[in-house]
């Protein structure tokens, strides 16, 4: 019997994909390569250096450390200008409806994303007060498809993994959910090893 619902964010709550895709883009473009949507499907929850890592390669562009870090600095102010002007109606279909009804039965409710701009998404969109846990790409050092951001979302709840389920939009993600032992949603087509393929959480109440 599920107890917690572990949340992934971007992809999941909010739509920022298209913010990711529009920063990274302006990278590529600087470093002299493109960037495509296709390419952008491949960073999700991949998490900020080594999609960087990805896009360089793609590029067949040499950095530093160093470098890289100013890269990853550069593509994030963007994207925050980005993020900036995200308000509560860009939440995905579903999503407030589905928090609502989670916690006024009685369900834990966890983030677990990759995404270090993960509380300020939260709080501009007013989504935050909704969670009990918040795991993020601040408090874990493995990135998906490792179970590590699931497994502390569950140990914060005080819950076993398998009466976790996690909601996730990304194959890197259900990867770490069935490695970390717990059932997943999908959402969108073509990923693998779901439980259950849903087009959007509007779907899950109705
Ligand atoms: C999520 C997104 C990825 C993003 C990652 C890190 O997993 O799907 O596209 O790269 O978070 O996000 P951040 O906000 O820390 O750059
Ligand atoms: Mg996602």
């Amino acid at each position: 019997e599920i107890k917690g619902v572990i949340f992934d964010l971007d992809g999941v709550l909010v739509d920022t994909a298209v913010f990711h895709f529009q920063a990274w883009k302006r990278l590529a473009q600087e470093l002299g390569s493109d960037f495509t949507e296709i390419e952008n499907e491949q960073l999700k929850g991949v998490s900020r250096i080594a999609s960087l890592e990805k896009i360089l390669n793609w590029a067949g562009v040499d950095a530093s450390e160093s470098e890289k870090i100013e890269m990853a600095e550069r593509k994030n102010r963007w994207y925050l200008d980005l993020v900036e002007q995200m308000k509560a109606d860009e939440i995905l279909p579903g999503s407030l409806e589905l928090l609502h009804w989670l916690k006024k039965n009685g369900y834990q409710v966890a983030l677990g994303s990759a995404s270090k701009n993960a509380p300020l998404i939260l709080e501009k969109t007013g989504m935050i007060s909704f969670f009990d846990v918040l795991v993020d790409g601040n408090s874990v050092s493995l990135s998906k498809p490792n179970p590590e951001v699931f497994l502390k979302a569950a140990r914060d709840l005080k819950l076993l993994p398998e009466v976790c389920l996690v909601f996730e939009d990304a194959q890197a993600g259900v990867d770490a959910a069935r490695a970390a032992g717990m059932s997943v949603i999908g959402i969108g087509s073509n990923l693998n090893g779901t439980d259950l393929s849903i087009s959007s959480l509007e779907e899950v109440l109705n």
